[in-house]
């Protein structure tokens, strides 16, 4: 089945919270429009840009099985779009289905580009069906220009600017009255049972989800089913989506859903929008009664975290078959955090806006990424051309990503030695051997500041196997480990101050991110990249780019 449509990629004047600007947005709507695909469809998905900004779009958290030219990566995958420059992104969704979405990943310009995208299975569903589904955009608000914020941001080498407020749908909701008219609304018929299809499309914040008075039933989490828990409170990661059921349980009532802020715990760094973002949920004939507002953790409560978390499992049975490795070919272990650069003059001033007026950074392994955007070919079609015995020059990158920190520490004691927080610079990469299995660490560091980092890695969903705080100890910690039915996700928040084990086996050839989704921590160079090379049979090859693959 070929499912074919057109994307175009334009300026458009918005207004929220009585703030009009113009913004680049996809079809002219905001949040972008939902693409319903069918499991094993082949979608076609023409992308054109009208606007000045170079632009790339990726379809988070779709496998891209030998397909990783669609997927979308400035300079990795493909170079952006220019102006009036078009690309059909072809690919099949296949072995996965559910909530997807699609966003930019050029600079920060997802804020405004992105929706949903929802595969339809083959089979039923694994529980009861439901009368409606809705999809629940969760996202933001910026009075200022995004591409301001983080131009001025790396400018000065730190601090930046926070949304205005959170919003459900696109719009921020009740409680700011100049946006209350246009607020997203559901009318709920008793006994009926609701799929809400959320995704958190949030730049920098994870985020609590409730409804007030109804408990809500998680069934899928990154497009995998999940054993059904209930909860009253979701808690959804910058990047995941999440599928969960609510049944109109009342006669009648006004109830308010809404979305406030999970921060890190020392929240004075960066203040957040602490209103949070509302939605209406009315059944008939409730007119006038005022709406119930639900309860909503404390922004710090990473006990909550924790709650939510244990209960996640995945489902296995007809619906889904999982593989969980139960060996290793290859142990990699990745410290992700913040760092420092020693270059620190963010002229015209002497000084920039990061600790002791140093550059802020990201890092992994010590090591912040630089994407090479000044580049001839993407990562993937300079793989793709030396994979084949093509020589080929030009390419800034090399393979030679460590498979564990160069200078070991105590990544969540005391902050360590000043001279671990200068992270060196490369455009680096980890070479894996097609279909072996993966083991992957990432464990957050004491480096500035602890905090919960969503990563995500392209191309790929992952079993997260272990958990924990404190320092990951390959002796003791694998004894915890759940190899019968852990979360499979595309994006994965590292506890803070704490460790998470991932597992995968290699088997889709191509170059794939691995980043942080704060946007912040991205830019920051928050980020590396795995080249799986292919294999020798034909099966296991990347097939050639498309012919109207944008070029440099
Ligand atoms: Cu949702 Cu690399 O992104
Ligand atoms: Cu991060």
């Amino acid at each position: 089945n070929c499912h074919t449509t057109e994307k175009v990629v334009a300026y458009k004047s918005v207004t929220r919270l009585g703030c009009t600007k113009q913004m680049m947005l996809v079809n002219g709507q905001f949040p972008g429009p939902t693409i319903h695909a069918k499991e094993g469809d082949t979608l076609l998905i023409s992308v054109t840009n009208l606007a000045e900004h170079p632009l790339t779009i990726h379809w988070h958290g779709v496998k891209q099985i030998r397909t990783c030219w669609a997927d979308g990566v400035p300079y990795i995958t493909q170079c952006p779009l220019q102006k009036f420059q078009s690309y059909t992104h072809r690919f099949r969704v296949q072995n996965q289905t559910g909530t997807l979405w699609y966003h930019a990943h050029t600079s920060w310009l997802r804020a405004s580009i992105h929706g949903a995208l929802i595969v339809q299975p083959h089979q039923n569903y694994p529980f009861p069906q439901p009368n409606t589904e809705v999809p629940i955009i969760l996202g933001e608000w910026w009075n200022e220009d995004v591409e301001e914020v983080i131009a001025r941001a790396l400018a000065r080498g730190g601090s930046y600017n926070l949304p205005n407020a959170l919003t459900i749908n696109g719009q921020p909701g009740f409680l700011y009255n100049s946006s209350a008219a246009d607020a997203y609304r559901l009318q709920l018929q008793s006994g009926h049972t609701y799929l809400l299809r959320l995704v958190n499309a949030c730049m920098n914040f994870a985020l609590f989800f409730a409804v007030a008075k109804h408990r809500l039933t998680v069934v899928k989490f990154d497009s995998a089913y999940v054993v059904p828990f209930t909860v009253n409170v979701i808690l959804i990661q910058p990047g995941q989506t999440l599928d969960a059921l609510l049944t109109a349980s009342h006669q009648r009532g006004r109830f308010y859903m809404a979305a406030s802020v999970f921060s890190m715990p020392n929240s004075s760094i960066i203040p957040f929008p602490t209103i949070p973002a509302t939605a209406l949920l009315e059944y008939p004939a409730s007119g006038g009664s005022s709406p119930i507002m639900p309860r909503l953790p404390s922004h710090n409560d990473s006990s909550y975290r924790d709650y939510f978390e244990a209960q996640q499992f995945t489902l296995n049975n007809s619906n889904q078959l999982l593989l969980v490795p139960r060996t290793v070919d290859r142990h990699l272990f990745y410290t992700v955090g913040y760092g420092l650069a020693s270059n620190h003059s963010c002229p015209p001033l002497p000084t920039c806006d990061g600790i002791n007026g140093n550059r802020l950074r990201g890092s992994v392994n010590n090591i912040t990424f630089n994407l090479p955007t000044t580049a001839r070919k993407s990562l993937l079609e300079y793989g793709y051309l030396s994979c084949r015995g093509v020589l080929v020059s030009g390419a800034d990158f090399n393979l030679s990503f460590p498979d564990q920190p160069d200078t070991p520490f105590d990544y969540t004691g005391p902050p360590p030695p000043r001279s671990a927080w200068y992270p060196e610079h490369g455009t680096r990469l980890s070479a894996i051997r097609f279909n072996s299995s993966v083991q992957l660490i990432l464990q957050d560091t004491s480096i500035l500041e602890f905090e919960t980092h969503p990563f995500h890695l392209h191309g790929y969903s992952v079993y997260i196997v272990g958990k924990g705080y404190g320092n990951y100890d390959p002796a003791t910690s694998p004894a915890s480990f759940n190899l019968i039915n852990p979360p499979l996700r595309n994006t994965y928040g590292v506890p803070s101050g704490g460790w998470l084990a991932l597992r995968f086996v290699a088997d889709n050839p191509g170059v794939w991110l691995l980043h942080c989704h704060l946007e912040i921590h991205t830019s920051w160079g928050m980020e590396t990249a795995f080249f799986v090379r292919e294999g020798n049979g034909q099966d296991q090859s990347l097939p050639s780019p498309p012919r109207d693959y944008p070029r440099c």
